[in-house]
């Protein structure tokens, strides 16, 4: 049985697979629309979410299949104390396949071990959220029409942000991706993703603070949020929370033909005079997350 816990899970053959038949999906949703019939989708969400539960319960309706879940910790029996454990061996009975959000890193690494059906996880504490990933990775393919050759710039909170972990572990495999990573000092990636992924595959990457003086370099400008949910103290996220923000003047140093990539929600960090920017491609990214988590849950379910 496969889980889908980091976007390493995947090969990069796995991966251009899902990616490409959400692509077809995309172009003909109505020939898969009875491929699930029958098959359940739980969704256990421990940590709040709009795009991430919304579009998994709306990719398994749009195969056919039905949905059930939890949308909070309060409302499940993880507030009288139960384990994602004994959770997961009965919810192994309730569902095919379950898609799993809990705010601390290896939840769902724990439930795979106990799980009798493929486990997703779809976002734990800053660590990983593979199937944005996926999200974004499905974007960039079809605005540009390739996954290498590229410059991407991350910009903000790049310690915390899990969507920026996953996302470069993804894209270190494609050749010649090079990276800006944008962020306040506080923010920078963790040491980790930097010995271990980016100077071990010798990629090619800076860190700065500076995001004017890189934006004509960019092909993809992925932007973030700020974590305040990660932050030990307020004072601190006061402090960095507006360190970039993307307003109309910004974009002026950027190519014609570069996109903003963002995995939302958005607070403050791109002014929404971006958003009738024809490179803002944010909305269109959350959609197109439904079409590659509908590929994904085939694939799992070995439907594909
Ligand atoms: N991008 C993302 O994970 O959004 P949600 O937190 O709304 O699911």
């Amino acid at each position: 049985m496969k889980h889908l816990i980091s976007p390493l899970d995947l090969s990069v053959e796995e991966l251009d697979h899902i990616l490409s038949l959400g692509q077809e999906i995309m172009k003909n949703p109505e020939k898969y629309s009875h491929i699930c019939e029958g098959k359940k989708l739980a969704t256990l969400f421990y940590e709040p979410s709009t795009r991430t539960r919304l579009s998994f319960e709306a990719a398994m309706l749009n195969l056919g299949g039905k949905v059930l879940g939890f949308s909070s910790a309060d409302s499940s029996s993880a507030a009288k104390g139960e384990s994602v454990a004994d959770t997961i061996r009965v919810i192994s009975s309730y569902a095919d396949i379950c898609a799993m959000r809990h705010p601390k890193e290896g939840a769902p690494t724990v439930a795979a071990m106990y799980s009798e059906i493929p486990v997703i996880n779809a976002g734990d504490g800053g660590h990983n959220h593979p199937t944005q990933t996926l999200t974004d990775l499905i974007t960039i393919k079809s605005l540009m029409g390739r996954l290498d050759n590229i410059t991407v710039g991350m910009c903000g909170d790049l310690k915390f942000g899990r969507t920026v972990h996953s996302l470069i572990n993804a894209m270190v495999r494609y050749p010649r991706v090079r990276f800006v990573l944008v962020s306040p000092n506080e923010l920078k990636i963790p040491d980790y993703l930097r010995k271990e992924v980016l100077d071990a595959e010798r990629i090619d990457y800076i860190e700065t603070n500076q995001l004017e003086k890189y934006m004509p370099d960019l092909d993809i400008l992925y932007m973030t949020r700020v974590q305040r949910e990660r932050f030990f103290n307020e004072e601190d996220y006061i402090r960095l929370k507006d360190s970039f923000i993307l307003d109309a003047s910004k974009m002026q140093y950027a190519k014609k033909n570069m996109y903003v990539l963002h995995p939302l929600p958005r607070v403050n960090e791109i002014s929404t005079e971006v958003d009738n920017d024809p490179r803002a491609v944010y909305f269109k990214q959350a959609k197109m997350g439904v079409y590659v988590r509908m590929a994904l849950i085939m694939n799992l379910l070995e439907l594909d």
